[in-house]
């Protein structure tokens, strides 16, 4: 049987577009309601209980308006530090956050058992990161940097150059730079707004130190919840995508294709009031 209730899919804002990219990507037969809450953002740099209030009150308006099958967290902060709270609240819902599944990634790549995580100050203070990857593997290193102002980098569309250039040599040279005797050969993404800065990232670290990122890993955990609960959708005449905003529309229009790689229209963009 086929199940086209769409799978709810929550950010602060834009940068959840990055994990809509790869869920649909893994799973084009499925319908999605993504929910930015723009008008909040960044969650990043706000405390823990702000973030579980704001995140559990958007996530229960997808459930309840949006009806959706399953809501994935994509917000790398959110999933820090109230994906247990989340559960709870929308349960029997089925939820998924990005925190494992990257954590997962980055265990998986690292060989000289040294991994680096960057991410929002929120997401770095919570520790989940390092929680989620001691649970695979306790005896990993695992190093976090706070690297606040690559999200506001991405969204400006400044992911190359010389400004990009220098705030990552700034944030990542006290862990990569000069002579570091075992420096992280394993770097996770740990914010849905990395991603676009990958290619400059890469370029300072070098081929040694490899980039992982929640999306994929998310994407396969998605596929795999879905088929374990009987939820997938197998007809193929689905594969539709609507967009919820609580602010600045216009913006979400004109930035988000950067994150998801395809055009978004204002028809397909709703203002809400959570
Ligand atoms: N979506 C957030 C995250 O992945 C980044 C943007 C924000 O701070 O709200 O942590």
């Amino acid at each position: 049987m086929s199940d086209a209730r769409p799978i709810g899919v929550f950010d602060s804002g834009i940068g959840g577009l990055t994990v809509l990219r790869a869920l649909r990507a893994r799973m084009p037969a499925e319908n999605f309601v993504y929910l930015g809450d723009t008008a909040r953002l960044p969650y990043g740099t706000k405390s823990a209980e702000t973030v579980t209030a704001y995140a559990l009150q958007a996530s229960k308006l997808l459930v309840r308006w949006g009806g959706v099958k399953l809501v994935v967290i994509a917000c790398n902060t959110a999933s820090s530090v109230a994906l247990g709270p989340l559960s709870a609240g929308l349960a029997p819902v089925p939820l998924i956050g990005v925190v494992e599944p990257g954590a997962r990634a980055g265990v998986s790549a690292s060989r000289n058992g040294h991994v680096a995580v960057i991410a929002t100050e929120g997401t770095v203070r919570g520790g989940a990161y390092v929680r989620a990857i001691h649970a695979i593997k306790p005896e990993l290193k695992v190093s976090q940097i706070a690297c606040t102002l690559f999200v506001a980098l991405a969204e400006e569309g400044w992911i190359d150059g010389p400004i990009v250039q220098e705030a990552a040599k700034r944030y990542l040279d006290p862990l990569f730079g000069g002579k570091q005797a075992a420096a992280p050969d394993t770097l996770v993404l740990g914010c849905t707004h990395f991603p676009l800065l990958a290619p400059a990232i890469s370029a300072l670290l070098g081929p040694k130190v490899q980039l992982v990122d929640s999306a994929a890993t998310t994407a396969e955990a998605v596929a795999l919840e879905l088929a374990a609960n009987n939820l997938l959708c197998t007809d193929k005449n689905n594969g539709r995508v609507s967009f919820m905003v609580t602010d600045s529309p216009e913006r979400f229009v004109r930035v988000g294709p950067v994150f998801f790689g395809a055009p978004i229209t204002s028809g397909d963009v709703e203002t809400i009031d959570l």
